[in-house]
């Protein structure tokens, strides 16, 4: 392509309308617009970064505001349940309200805490590699990586197994909103999803109110405990709780649905990690490189800030390419190469500076268990057909991967 159809062709990216086959493949339009467009503008006072090191000034900066609600407003409608929900969790918020939850929630994600999941996480990835081989087509997302952080993330909050059913589909439908391009009927199933969320979630905390359980590995009864600087009022506790479950839920089943996808299209690189499994480390690191389970993160700047040598006006809305920036050549040599090994490995996949990812040690557990496992007990595993692919622009992941387990 001669440079000058190049430039034109990154200047005429929109997310709301994608070139054909940017759904499939994003990187060569990611390459694109890193290459001719930098610093692309979406709309008047809205662009889209795609180079690593603008995309980290901007998670960096103290000047870059998560709160939405100017966003949210006019796209999901002031005042109903999924604004009310996406104006109200931590990740969509600036201090003091960020700041007072994350560290509510960190406290029963720590180190230890982590810890005392392997034990429970390893009988659940093993007793669903061995449910895997009484299938006849065996479904990688759906028999095994969505089965996964539903129940780690229902153990976070003690929600009982009997109950954890309908979280995937509230999950799915309440992120969906988030979409560049939200249609009716998507918000009518995201306000039903966080509705229905809520009272149930009601139900849980009045238990949990009458029957706290232990703080340090409940995160719903630390919630409810508040701590010096008070409690969080009824919507921002019942906000949150539906935030962390959904965080942790489909991130995770596409990290680990993305990460053996990849594996299964580089069967080299498959082998590798079968004959050295302590390559696991390195190994999920550079799954959340190569195809990052979030593409995509947003920031309004509260002052001018330089990006990328210009000046970015006060009030620009930024959205920050995780992508692109995992496939920046200048951090990451030959970055469409899959390298397990590859190590330093500066990804963004979970975000950067005070929004970054509270549950990201969660989620590499979650993988290596995962991955590990399942390479150990199948390691002839095959695709068996086609993987057929979410199609959305945020959230990058499959819906199926039939395989042949070998
Ligand atoms: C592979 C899986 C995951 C990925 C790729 C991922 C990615 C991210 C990213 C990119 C952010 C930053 C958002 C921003 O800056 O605007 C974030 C925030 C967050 N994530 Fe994750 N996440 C994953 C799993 C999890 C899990 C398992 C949990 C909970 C156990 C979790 C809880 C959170 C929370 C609470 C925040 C908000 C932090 C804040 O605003 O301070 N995530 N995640």
């Amino acid at each position: 392509m001669l440079d000058i159809d190049a430039r034109d062709a990154a200047r005429a990216f929109s997310l709301t309308q994608p070139p054909p086959g940017f759904i499939d493949d994003p990187y060569p339009v990611y390459a694109l617009l890193r290459e001719h467009d930098p610093l692309h503008e979406l709309a008047p006072g809205s662009l889209l970064l795609t180079r690593h090191a603008d995309v980290l000034a901007v998670y960096r900066s103290p000047n870059a505001s998560s709160d939405k609600k100017a966003e949210f407003a006019p796209r999901l409608g002031l005042g109903t349940p999924i604004y009310e929900h996406h104006t109200s969790s931590l990740v969509f918020s600036d201090p003091p309200l960020h700041t007072r939850v994350r560290r509510l929630l960190m406290g029963a994600l720590n180190q230890r805490a982590i810890s005392r999941m392997e034990a429970g996480l390893v009988s659940l990835v093993d007793g669903l590699l061995e449910h895997l081989a009484d299938r006849p087509a065996p479904d990688l997302i759906e028999d095994f990586a969505a089965r996964i952080p539903v129940e780690v993330i229902g153990n976070l909050l003690a929600v009982p197994h009997a109950e954890r059913e309908p979280l995937r589909d509230w999950s799915l439908a309440i992120l969906s909103a988030l979409e560049p391009a939200p249609g009716p009927e998507l918000l009518a199933r995201a306000n039903a999803a966080v509705s229905d969320f809520i009272v149930y979630l009601r139900q849980l905390v009045d238990e949990r109110r009458r029957h706290p359980g232990d703080p340090e590995a409940d995160v719903l009864t630390r919630l409810l405990q508040g701590d010096a600087e008070g409690v969080l009022s009824e919507t921002e506790l019942l906000h949150n709780c539906i935030f962390l479950l959904n965080a942790g839920h489909e991130t995770t089943t596409n990290l680990i649905g993305n990460g053996l996808h990849a594996l299964l299209r580089h069967p080299g690189e498959l082998q590798r990690l079968v004959a050295d499994p302590a390559l696991i480390n390195t190994a999920v690191e550079e799954l959340l490189r190569y195809e990052s389970p979030l593409q995509l993160n947003n920031r309004r700047l509260t002052a001018e800030l330089e990006i990328g040598g210009q000046d970015i006006p006060v009030g620009t809305f930024v959205t920050l390419c995780i992508g692109a920036a995992n496939r920046d050549p200048a951090v990451f040599a030959d970055p469409d190469r899959l390298d397990l090994a590859r190590k330093p490995n500066n990804h963004l996949a979970f975000g950067q500076g005070a929004h970054a990812c509270s549950g990201m040690n969660v989620a590499r557990l979650e993988a290596r268990i995962a991955v590990g496992r399942l390479l150990a007990r199948y390691p002839h595993v095959t695709a068996a057909g086609d993987a057929e692919r979410d199609r959305r622009v945020r959230f990058r992941g499959l819906r199926h991967l039939p395989v042949d387990l070998g």
